[in-house]
């Protein structure tokens, strides 16, 4: 191994610039030089856009400084999938097209040797494909939402959870002054983690995740019966892949051109039914992407340096195919398909569910 390259795709999480820089050292460390790709793929993908043809040399000097820096040094994006990539046709229309061959024959003129790809379900699994093909890839799992298998955690949704708890609490202080009904909403398109683990950790007294399907009638008769009048006011903490039962979840848009598609919107209309059957004064607040942007937690740092670390330990093992995992005290190596075969959800009868009961909080269902 020589020469081997790093890139970050989908949603940016705190932490990825940590890998980088464990990866970097590692790879200095090892003799091997290592190049950053620009904007997940599309740096090789769309070289012609970029000036300096989309890829970057990193050495100490560019990775100084930036392990506790919200985003990612060498950018992201969730448009274009390489094996659906949008083309756009003569007559305005877009077609989807496998550009995964034309990708692996760029690494190869770039003479790299071995990619970590750093990302959530999306771009491991193009890591997967890619792999399948003959090249050798490294995962890293990383998303704030924590919904990837084979891991304990990714990094990113400690550093989320951190700042929402912080928002929740400031949140309680302005909901108890007016006696009203706080209806927050996070981010967790299939698995209601970052919901249940800030949930618990403010003392939330409503708790709507995917893995539940609510009843609003159950929410507002908990507020009226049980919170209401022992506290005045309320925090209700809604996920925003939430859905009724028999409902859907809410979208922004919907797919296209290999985008997934963009939820939002649970938590107003949470808040206006609660309105309508409580009668209480409610507020509807969207946490959103600022739980993806600022600094790791000192756990995500890390986390993600140790990570990034193992990643270029793995390539030096011969290991291809496979993605660094947190398995406490360890991280193992694990394969890419095991990660994303299917999403890691809230289990029913884990911790987290059984502590919220407990506590006495409401998840509609
Ligand atoms: O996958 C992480 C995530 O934070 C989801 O919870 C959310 O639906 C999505 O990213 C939003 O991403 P974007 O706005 O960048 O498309």
């Amino acid at each position: 191994m020589k020469r081997i390259a790093i890139n970050t795709g989908g949603g940016d999480a705190p932490g990825l610039n940590a890998v980088i820089h464990g990866a970097v050292y590692a790879a200095l460390a090892n003799g091997w030089e290592i190049l950053g790709v620009r904007d997940g793929f599309e740096g090789l993908l769309e070289t012609h856009s970029y000036p300096d043809g989309g890829l970057v040399r990193l050495n100490r000097e560019s990775v100084r400084n930036i392990s506790h820096l919200g985003g990612t040094i060498l950018g992201t994006t969730n448009r274009g999938n390489p094996l659906t990539y949008p083309v756009k046709q003569a007559d305005g229309s877009t077609r989807e097209v496998d550009r995964s061959e034309e990708l692996i024959g760029k690494f190869r003129a770039a003479e790299i040797d071995a990619l970590i790809a750093v990302g959530g379900d999306g771009t491991l699994g193009i890591a997967d494909h890619l792999s399948r093909k003959g090249m050798k890839i490294i995962g890293v799992p990383k998303t704030i939402d924590n919904d990837l298998q084979a891991t304990v955690v990714t990094f990113g949704f400690d550093s989320a959870v951190s700042f929402a708890t912080e928002c929740l609490d400031r949140l309680h202080a302005t909901a108890r002054s007016h006696q009203r009904i706080m209806v927050v909403e996070v981010m967790g398109r299939y698995a209601g983690w970052i919901a249940i683990h800030t949930g618990i950790a403010s003392r939330a007294h409503v708790i709507l995740i995917p893995e539940i399907p609510f009843d609003i009638q159950k929410v507002a008769e908990h507020l009226i019966q049980k919170t209401l009048p022992q506290e005045k006011y309320a925090i209700v903490v809604v996920a925003e892949g939430a859905k009724p039962v028999g409902g859907q979840r809410l979208l922004k848009t919907g797919a296209d051109s290999g985008r997934v598609e963009r939820l939002g919107g649970i938590g107003e209309l949470v808040a206006e039914q609660l309105h309508e059957r409580t009668g209480r004064d409610t507020r509807a607040v969207v946490l959103g992407h600022l739980l993806r942007g600022g600094s790791p937690t000192s756990l995500d740092r890390l986390l993600a340096l140790n990570f990034g670390a193992a990643a270029v330990r793995g390539l030096a093992e011969g290991k291809t195919g496979v993605m660094v995992a947190l398995n406490p005290p360890n991280i193992e190596y694990v394969p890419l398909e095991a990660a994303i075969s299917r999403q890691k959800l809230v289990p029913m009868d884990g911790n987290a569910v059984k502590t919220a009961r407990a506590l006495d909080i409401c998840f509609g269902g």
